[in-house]
């Protein structure tokens, strides 16, 4: 697909760019008359903030109490043809869905059945250098030739799934909603565990501390990534990249931190979602 332009690679919906080998019209269409259950589980995250350890997670937890594999996550709830939908129907609960959507753009039962959404923050200096080696390296995205130009694309909103501060501020209104548990990327990489205990409470899974400590040991960042050939094939290491805390600082001049710092301060500083973001 590298064979294609950057504008081949992107479709607009809505006034947001999605990838569009990935995604159509007809989904978006079908997506709205999507029926969420009271017991899905909705993990929710900008791209690059910690979507398939959030989903790991949530799969492992599951696997522990049932002893079974959940419903196969069908890749993000938004990428695909129309009919995955019907396929989800038949699914048994709980079904894990993951979604890069903003607030106004999940399906609206979601809402309705107040179904409990797992939303995962990362600091976006992180998050921007995660997306620019992603695009870079993989085939479905545009591909940027320079940082340069990447980190003035994010910082304008010009990439797929558009801004970062706008994804953030749609997510803030709804911050302190009784069906929403946000945790943070670095957060996890703190103490894994502790929030571990929070996604099992707040599910209300009743994890024991083995149980526990069972989740951690299978989604560290060295686990997933032995286990990528068989969950991601070919874009293993496309997925599995560094998984720290702290690499902006090998891409980030001193005046783009500026740049950001301020971004940050104008949209961000002094809500309740900036506040959780460890900035
Ligand atoms: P890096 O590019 O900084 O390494 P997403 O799943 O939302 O696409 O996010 C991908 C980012 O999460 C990548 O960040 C990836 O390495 C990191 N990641 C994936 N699994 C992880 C884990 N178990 N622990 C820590 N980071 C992880």
């Amino acid at each position: 697909a590298k064979d294609k332009t950057p504008e081949e690679l992107q479709v607009a919906y809505k006034g947001i760019l999605y990838p569009s080998l990935l995604c159509s019209e007809a989904t978006f269409q079908a997506l709205e008359s999507f029926e969420a259950r009271e017991d899905d589980v909705l993990i929710v995250t900008y791209p690059k903030c910690g979507t398939n350890w959030s989903i790991k997670i949530l799969h492992q937890m599951l696997f522990e109490l049932h002893n079974k594999e959940p419903t196969l996550d069908q890749a993000m709830l938004e990428f695909g043809k129309p009919e995955k939908y019907e396929y989800l129907k038949q699914q048994p609960s709980p079904r894990v869905l993951s979604s890069h959507l903003t607030y106004e753009n999940i399906p609206k039962t979601f809402i309705e059945k107040k179904t409990k959404i797992l939303l995962i923050l990362r600091n976006p200096k992180d998050a921007v250098v995660s997306y620019y080696h992603f695009s870079n390296n993989n085939p479905v995205l545009p591909t940027f030739s320079s940082w340069d130009l990447f980190f003035k694309a994010f910082l304008s909103g010009d990439v797929i799934y558009g801004s970062y501060f706008d994804y953030a501020l749609g997510w803030e209104k709804h911050i302190d909603d009784e069906n929403i548990l946000v945790l943070t990327f670095e957060d996890m990489k703190a103490d894994l565990p502790a929030e571990l205990r929070k996604i099992s409470d707040f599910y209300g899974l009743n994890l024991t501390d083995e149980q526990i400590q069972k989740v951690e040991e299978k989604s560290t960042f060295k686990s997933m990534k032995e286990n990528s050939g068989d969950t991601h094939g070919k874009l293993a290491n496309v997925f599995f990249r560094k998984g720290e805390v702290g690499d902006w600082k090998s891409l980030f001049t001193e005046e783009q931190s500026k740049e950001l710092d301020a971004e940050f301060e104008k949209y961000l500083a002094g809500t309740k979602l900036g506040e959780k973001i460890n900035y």
